[in-house]
């Protein structure tokens, strides 16, 4: 990741696959499945996939800059992961740190803006410090935003919303038939960010798991049996390919 990008300096040059330069997904969202499959096919633990899986998120993030990309937005802890083993739920805490630690001096230096959706209040110190840090360092970048889902729930995010229109039903200060999308959307965490253009998820599984559930009402999906560790920048050229071969309706004609 050698090359200065932002949004507002977008690289003229079309890249050599994708010559609908006009047509690039501002936001593309990734469900990163498949690290433990793939580590088990090699007899390896667990834990090998998860820190390979890390090498195709910085591969991940340099395509995504060179294709113009404006957000990306990687799922790495579901509200849900809480369930895996305790020793895998310790390992995969790490991996902020371990990743930012490698990585921090990189996304600073190519104007990368690292945000996060997901309750913090539940994640080790460890963690949240690595990650709030990040975002500190570099709030005032204006390249690539890149979003980590970390202790993400989409319906957790939905309830939390209801909470507050019920709160301010009952103070008075909101009448229901008042509620709009727009004013759901704009309470939701990823109030400052557009709704994902496409959706990508790894390793063959076919399911949302949880992931954005509003905000992905009309993304494009694209699925792929490619496991997360074995993901690559043309993998993920070829996805932008096939949304670019689509025709977004709208629910129109
Ligand atoms: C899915 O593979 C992957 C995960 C649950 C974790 C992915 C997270 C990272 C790679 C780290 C990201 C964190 C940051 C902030 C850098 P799986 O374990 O579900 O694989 P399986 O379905 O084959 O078992």
């Amino acid at each position: 990741m050698d090359q200065f990008f932002s949004r507002k300096e977008k690289s003229s040059e079309s890249h050599p696959n994708l010559p609908d330069q006009d047509n690039i997904p501002s936001h593309i969202a990734i469900i990163m499945d498949g690290n433990g499959r793939w580590a088990k096919s090699r007899g390896l633990p667990r834990s090998a996939g998860h820190r390979e899986g890390l090498k195709t998120i910085t591969e991940v993030v340099e395509k995504s800059g060179e294709i113009g990309v404006d957000y990306l937005t990687l799922y790495a802890f579901s509200t849900e992961n809480w369930k895996r083993p305790k020793t895998e739920v310790e390992f995969l805490m790490k991996l902020p740190e371990r990743f930012l630690h490698k990585e921090l001096p990189r996304l600073k230096k190519n104007n990368v803006q690292v945000k996060t959706i997901g309750d913090p209040s539940v994640l080790p110190q460890h963690t949240r410090r690595a990650v709030e840090k990040a975002v500190q360092e570099t709030a005032g970048n204006t390249g690539l935003i890149l979003n980590f889902a970390l202790n993400y729930g989409g319906r957790q995010e939905l309830v939390e919303v209801v909470r507050d229109f019920g709160e301010e039903i009952r103070n008075g200060t909101l009448q229901p038939d008042d509620i709009t999308e727009e004013m759901l959307s704009g309470r939701l965490l990823t109030k400052d960010i557009p709704d994902p253009d496409l959706l990508i998820r790894t390793s063959g599984e076919i399911r949302l798991s949880n992931f954005m559930l509003w905000q992905l009402a009309y993304s494009e999906f694209w699925f792929t049996d490619v496991l997360w560790p074995d993901f690559t920048g043309s993998d993920l050229v070829e996805a932008v390919q096939r949304y670019q071969q689509r025709k977004r309706r709208y629910g129109g004609v």
